[in-house]
Parts: C-alpha cells; sequence; structure tokens
C-alpha cells in the first residue's frame, strides 16, 4: 500500500476504527481482559500471540509494556497498518503474520498468552471449537487465553428473544444470527461492508469452549462497554470474555 492507502478508513464512532473487510471495528477504548493481557505479556518472556489484531490497539501496548508479540490477521492491509505504526525501536519484538482462524501454521507448545478479541462471533461454531483446540496446542503449558466476544445484549438487541427460544431449545450455538444485519436496532450504517452472519456468544459458552478444548477457566465474565453510546448500549453485558489456563 502506498502511504496515503496506510490509513484506517474514517470512522463515525468515536473510538472505533472501522476495518477494511466487514468485521467491524477495532476498539481503542480497551477492556479489562485486554489489559490484563497487555499487563501479563509484559512480564513474561515467552512470546504471546494477539489473534484479530486488526491495526494493533492490543499488540502495540504489549510491545510497549516489554513483550514480544506475534500479530495475526485475516487481513493483510490490517497488518501493514499496523507494522507502520509500531516505533521503530519495538519492531524487533513483532512478528506479523496473515492468518485465517482455525487453521493457521503457529508452532505448538509455543506461546506464554494469547489474545483473541472479538473474532469468535465470526466464526461458525465448528471453527470456534477448532480454533480453542488449536490454541490449546499453540499454548505453552501454564499460559493464558484471553477472548472477548459480542453478545445479544449491545447492539444485537433485537436478537434476543430468538437467543432466549434457542437457548430454551438447548442448541449448541443459540447466537448464530443470520443475516446479522436485520438485528441491529437502527438498520446498518450504510457504511463499509457488513458480516453476513453472527454467532453471540455468553460467559458459558466461552467457558464451555475453553474447557472442552482442554483449559481450566479462571473467569468468564459478561463486559460493559458504555463507550458504545446510546444505540448500543443496554445494561452492562455487551461484550463478554473469558480467561482460561492450559494445565502445566
Ligand atoms: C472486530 S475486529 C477486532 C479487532 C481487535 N482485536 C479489537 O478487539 O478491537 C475483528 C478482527 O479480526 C479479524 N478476523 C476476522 N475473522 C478472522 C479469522 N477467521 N481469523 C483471523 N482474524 C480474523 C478481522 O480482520 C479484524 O481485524
Amino acid at each position: 500500500m502506498t502511504k496515503e492507502e496506510l490509513q484506517p478508513p474514517e470512522g463515525w464512532v468515536d473510538g472505533m476504527v472501522p476495518t477494511m473487510n466487514g468485521t467491524g471495528f477495532m476498539f481503542e477504548r480497551i477492556d479489562a481482559y485486554a489489559e490484563e493481557f497487555i499487563e501479563y505479556s509484559g512480564g513474561i518472556d515467552d512470546e504471546v500471540l494477539d489473534m484479530g489484531c486488526a491495526y494493533g490497539v492490543a499488540t502495540i501496548s504489549a510491545l510497549q509494556a516489554g513483550a514480544r508479540v506475534r500479530a495475526c490477521d485475516l487481513d493483510e492491509r490490517h497488518i501493514e497498518i499496523l507494522e507502520s505504526r509500531v516505533p521503530k525501536e519495538l519492531r524487533a519484538n513483532l512478528t506479523c503474520q496473515q492468518a485465517q482462524l482455525p487453521d493457521v501454521d503457529l508452532p505448538a507448545d509455543h506461546f506464554g498468552a494469547i489474545f483473541c478479541s472479538r473474532v469468535f462471533h465470526f466464526l461458525s461454531g465448528d471453527d470456534i471449537d477448532a480454533s480453542t483446540r488449536n490454541m490449546f496446542r499453540w499454548m505453552r503449558p501454564g499460559g493464558k487465553l484471553y477472548i472477548v466476544a459480542d453478545t445479544p445484549y449491545g447492539i444485537w438487541r433485537n436478537f434476543i428473544p430468538t437467543w432466549e427460544a434457542n437457548y430454551d431449545r438447548g442448541e449448541r450455538w443459540p447466537g448464530w444470527m443470520e443475516p446479522a444485519m436485520d438485528y441491529l436496532p437502527y438498520g446498518p450504517s450504510g457504511k463499509g461492508k457488513h458480516p453476513p452472519f453472527m454467532n453471540l456468544q455468553d460467559p458459558d459458552l466461552l467457558a464451555r469452549t475453553c474447557t472442552e478444548a482442554g483449559f481450566n477457566v479462571q473467569r468468564a465474565t459478561f463486559i460493559a462497554r458504555p463507550d458504545f453510546g446510546e444505540k448500543g448500549r443496554m445494561d452492562g453485558r455487551e461484550n463478554c470474555g473469558v480467561l482460561a489456563i492450559k494445565p502445566a
């Protein structure tokens, strides 16, 4: 990309930078799971993985905290922009790799921590399970996995009745929402691309996925996103996250 093209699309919501491939936004305001990943990564010698890094909000902070980071994303343009933003003195600690979950060529028993924020809701259920099993393989024993995802309780709240009915029927993936844009309370923005489907999560689903892959779940919670603004906010359950550990 030329220097001029090395810019993300212009945003229309404060603190949210649109992706180039219709997978929502990178959030400039990080949540408690991202904060913990960054702090933990800065204190260990092992390389850490930021999967679905977009333009590098977590990667760059982790590098600044002293971490060695492998930054992966589906979209090579996101990675190019990320690379252009990393201060020269930190570049030796960064490895970038184009990657599409679930199957990525990454070393086994290698990473001290893995962060995957707001990517799983773009995957099918089978791909979520396969991705988490692969993360288990890539993680060093004792390593920490941080996953964050969208729930039905934020911008997707029109989906709540379907979600509840799916839950009552015992469906394995109650958050399967297709076509996704039909459930936005205010309709698509008309700007940029949109995901064809979403697979919304909650703390119990994230915990189940991690447990089935072999991790020990330390914490699985809802995450409040007051910065979503009037249109996106609901009741403090707008996102969800899990912290899970690979047994030593
Ligand atoms: C909503 S953004 C999240 C960015 C950042 N992690 C955050 O939490 O703000 C989703 C990012 O995941 C990437 N992505 C989507 N599907 C992916 C997949 N199957 N494998 C790897 N990256 C993916 C997108 O290209 C995009 O950069």
